[in-house]
């Protein structure tokens, strides 16, 4: 890993992505079965870009009140969003498709029922409400579910992913969605501070 990564192609371009990376993010838009994805330095980054992509300053956001968001985010959805949250306290930390529409790929070990999550989104359409998945460690939920990444797509609009939990990368993460969604996503990234160069030195590590 470490050679592949010391031997990256960089650009030297604050303005452009490196090759490498656009590569990867097809790769892994391919994978999971979105039309685009988009590389984060961390989770904790992409779970905030999403919330500024899917909201305005005022809005609310449904989820889970052990969410990581909630719990371990130091509150940067209501401090640089402007959001305020809707959360729904169930001891498991999954809620019901009756209980909301916001959702988390997995909770302390515990994985969400599919179908659950397929009726999330249903009632998220009906209602024309966004549903951003924080899948920090969906590839621990696939593998219990016996899933490929696109049997899941879906399930969801946007998800967060993060290659330094259940793949044991050294850094990185990403965000899946639409075109539309990956192009505005691209300068909220960098209105966060997190659109470094060179990133191929990282992506060919994943
Ligand atoms: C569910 C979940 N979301 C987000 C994160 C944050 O990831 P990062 O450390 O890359 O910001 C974690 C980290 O443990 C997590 O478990």
């Amino acid at each position: 890993m470490l050679k592949v990564m010391s031997e990256a192609e960089c650009l030297n371009d604050p303005a452009l992505d490196d090759y490498e990376t656009l590569r990867f993010e097809e790769r892994l838009a391919k994978d999971f079965n979105k039309e685009a994805a988009i590389f984060f330095l961390t989770s904790s980054m992409s779970n905030l870009a999403a919330v500024l992509l899917h909201t305005r300053p005022g809005s609310e956001v449904i989820l889970a009140s052990s969410a990581h968001t909630v719990e371990r985010e130091c509150a940067s959805m209501a401090r640089i969003a402007g959001v305020q949250t809707r959360q729904i306290f169930t001891e498991s930390g999954l809620f019901t498709p009756q209980q909301g529409k916001l959702s988390n790929g997995t909770y302390r070990g515990q994985v969400w029922d599919l179908n659950d999550l397929r009726q999330i989104k249903k009632i998220a359409e009906e209602n024309k409400v966004a549903v951003h998945i924080d899948g920090a460690r969906i590839y621990n939920a696939l593998e219990t579910y016996g899933l490929q990444p696109k049997d899941i797509s879906d399930c969801y609009d946007t998800m967060t992913m993060c290659f330094t939990k259940g793949l044991c990368c050294p850094v990185g993460g990403a965000i899946l969605g639409t075109r539309e969604h990956i192009k505005k996503l691209k300068s909220i990234r960098k209105s966060l501070g997190g659109g470094i160069m060179h990133t191929s030195i990282l992506s060919t590590g994943i």
